[in-house]
């Protein structure tokens, strides 16, 4: 038996396999059940008992070694199989993953910026929670103006002074006047909250840009031709301006812009109501008392001030008709817009 189990032994350290069939045959020629060490074993129950220690010895060896060597071959194989490459297709690209795109507020608020920027305007932000002060009081609202009520301000606490969301950006214009003497030329990009029910058509909180422009002898004049050169750069070169008297607190006169409609050219359509034309903004020279509340002498100088609502451009632009869209992160619609920049 023990000459059998030498030459056993022999025989496993010799073999060698290239192929998982070649593999599976080693293991059922001496490890399966109806194996060469199963068959061994057998025997081993005949031996004589004072053989038996010895023997029983040997054999658990061999089984030892023919599992390792099993677990080399196995291995060895592993390593040197080879891919056969013609089951796939190497041309293919790899899976395309989405990479998202910016928001299309975010496109337009650029773009807005940048025709500004161009103009020699630079940017200034502030605070969305403002008080009373720098969203009123300053910007000339009567103690008594509507804007301040409930209906239509979200207000946070009332003491020592009013703390509330701001309704408008141009709070920012009454920080930076306060911080800084003219030439003064900034657009001022934000957030603003009006405590409105949402639907199609309004929001509770949507975003603004307002403009200011203060030095001496800053006239109407002035703010027309700027305004005319935004509406065209946005809105294509043929595009034609009109301004129609209206009230603000905060300047004085004050206008509100609308463009010729860009669907029917102006020659009258539903979108823009029959009319040919489409309001798009808020504009006027800024009241001296706003200069005097913010300690520049309106006597020296003068300015003129714009604000916008960027989802209304947005609308004229790309024609989104449910406002609720932008701020519902939906992202077949935020999709629909990757290709605009
Ligand atoms: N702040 C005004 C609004 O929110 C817009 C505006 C800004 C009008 C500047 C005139 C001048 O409606």
């Amino acid at each position: 038996m023990i000459d059998k189990i030498n030459s056993l032994r022999n025989e496993v350290s010799q073999v060698v396999v290239s192929s998982p069939e070649e593999l599976e045959t080693f293991r059922i020629k001496y490890l399966a059940k109806k194996g060469v060490l199963t068959a061994l074993m057998e025997d081993f129950r005949s031996v004589p008992a004072e053989q038996k220690r010895e023997l029983g010895q040997k054999l658990n060896e061999l089984k030892n070694f023919v599992s390792e060597r099993y677990a080399t071959l196995k291995e060895t194989l592993q390593a040197t199989e080879t891919v056969d490459v013609s089951k796939y297709d190497l041309t293919r690209t790899a899976t395309p993953f989405p990479v998202g795109s910016r928001h299309p507020i975010s496109i337009v608020k650029n773009d807005i910026l940048r025709i500004f920027s161009d103009m020699g305007f630079t940017v200034a932000e502030g605070p969305e929670i403002e008080d009373d002060w720098h969203v009123f009081s300053s910007l000339n609202f009567p103690a008594d103006h509507p804007a301040r009520d409930m209906q239509d301000t979200f207000f946070i606490g009332r003491n020592p002074v009013d703390v509330l969301l701001r309704t408008h950006t141009s709070s920012v214009q009454t920080r930076v006047m306060e911080k800084n003497q003219p030439p003064i030329r900034i657009v001022c990009p934000g957030r603003v909250y009006r405590n409105e029910a949402i639907s199609a058509r309004a929001h509770c909180f949507f975003h603004q840009i307002e403009g200011l422009y203060i030095d001496r002898n800053v006239s109407f004049a002035d703010l027309r031709q700027v305004l005319l050169k935004f509406a065209q750069q946005m809105f294509g070169a043929a595009t034609k301006i009109r301004l129609r008297p209206s009230y603000f607190p905060f300047t004085e006169p004050s206008a509100e812009m609308d463009i010729s409609c860009d669907i029917c050219g102006g020659t009258g359509c539903p979108f823009c109501k029959e009319t040919g034309w489409v309001e798009i903004l808020g504009c006027g020279m800024v009241d001296p008392n706003v200069l005097k509340a913010c300690g520049i002498d309106p006597e020296v100088y003068s300015g003129y001030a714009f604000g916008l609502g960027i989802e209304r451009i947005t609308n004229l632009k790309y024609k989104v008709k449910d406002l609720r869209m932008f701020s519902e992160n939906d992202v077949r619609f935020l999709a629909e817009f990757e290709s605009a920049r």
